[in-house]
């Protein structure tokens, strides 16, 4: 049988201490994570929880304090660059130029991955085209509405065409209109085999899509669970319920 997309066990992140508190982040406490290949997976959790830690140690952009990580069976401390080749990141903050044309925003990260122009180019094309901008990819990046520099962000993560995709809150501000297109464009990319981890607060949102759910919250796994079996076994209640109770229970506010 092949490898899990991702295994991470008893992982561990402490943000040294900074600032004029002068106290260190327990961002991550111990979190195991199983993710089968072809996974819609959400990784829910309120703000602060340490999803976006957890995704940025997945993509290679923050280091671990401890544990292990594994993507596709690799070892991530065994052999970083062939982890970061399978996984494509979309994070939560835009981090392109705004002088770049949407066109070499793409193409040039595909480079990152010694991916060649011309390669890259009907990959791109594809990817624009399914997300609507490829009307706009002449455009500087700051021409683009929120929501465009949203799919803008998509496109970029899947130059690399990678095994695996982290969203963090991918659809953060996009109307309801283009959600539901972004909704059918990552069930799409998910059908062709792609795994998906997505980060989202729009709770309707990961109920419509993941067929697994894990909640995390201050840095400890609440919920891992397949989705239809969370709300099996919560019968009638909407998953924000569901939510707030394993939040509350928590007490004491996050941020
Ligand atoms: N670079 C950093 N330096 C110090 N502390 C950090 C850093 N990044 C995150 N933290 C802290 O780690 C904790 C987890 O933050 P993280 O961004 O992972 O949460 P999140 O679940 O993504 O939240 P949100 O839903 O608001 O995006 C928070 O207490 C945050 O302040
Ligand atoms: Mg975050």
């Amino acid at each position: 049988m092949s490898a899990n997309a991702v295994e991470i066990q008893d992982l561990k992140k402490v943000y040294s201490a900074s600032g004029k508190t002068g106290k260190e982040t327990h961002a991550l406490k111990g979190v195991s994570l199983t993710i089968p290949q072809g996974e819609f997976f959400a990784l829910l959790g309120p703000n602060g929880a340490g999803k976006s830690t957890l995704i940025s140690i997945l993509a290679g952009l923050t280091s671990k304090t401890s544990g292990t990580v594994k993507v596709n069976g690799i070892s991530m401390d065994e052999n970083p660059d062939e982890v970061k080749k399978s996984i494509g990141l979309v994070p939560q903050e835009f981090n392109f130029s705004i002088f770049e044309k949407v066109i070499d925003i793409v193409i040039d990260q595909a480079g990152y991955y010694g991916i060649t122009r011309s390669e890259a180019m009907p990959v791109a094309e594809k990817l624009l085209q399914d997300l609507g901008l490829w009307e706009k990819r002449n455009e500087k990046s700051q021409a683009l509405s929120g929501g465009m520099k949203r799919r803008l962000m998509i496109a970029r993560g899947l130059i690399h065409q990678p095994k695996i995709i982290l969203l963090d809150e991918p659809t953060a501000g996009v109307d309801v209109e283009l959600r539901r297109g972004m909704w059918e464009f990552l069930n799409r990319v998910n059908g062709e085999g792609t795994t998906i981890v997505l980060t989202t607060h729009y709770l309707e949102e990961a109920e419509q899509l993941s067929r697994h759910i894990a909640i995390i919250n201050k840095g400890v796994v609440a919920v891992d669970e397949g989705t239809k079996e969370l709300l099996a076994r919560n019968e009638g209640k909407k998953l924000e319920d569901i939510f707030l109770e394993i939040i509350d229970a928590n007490n004491e506010p996050n941020v």
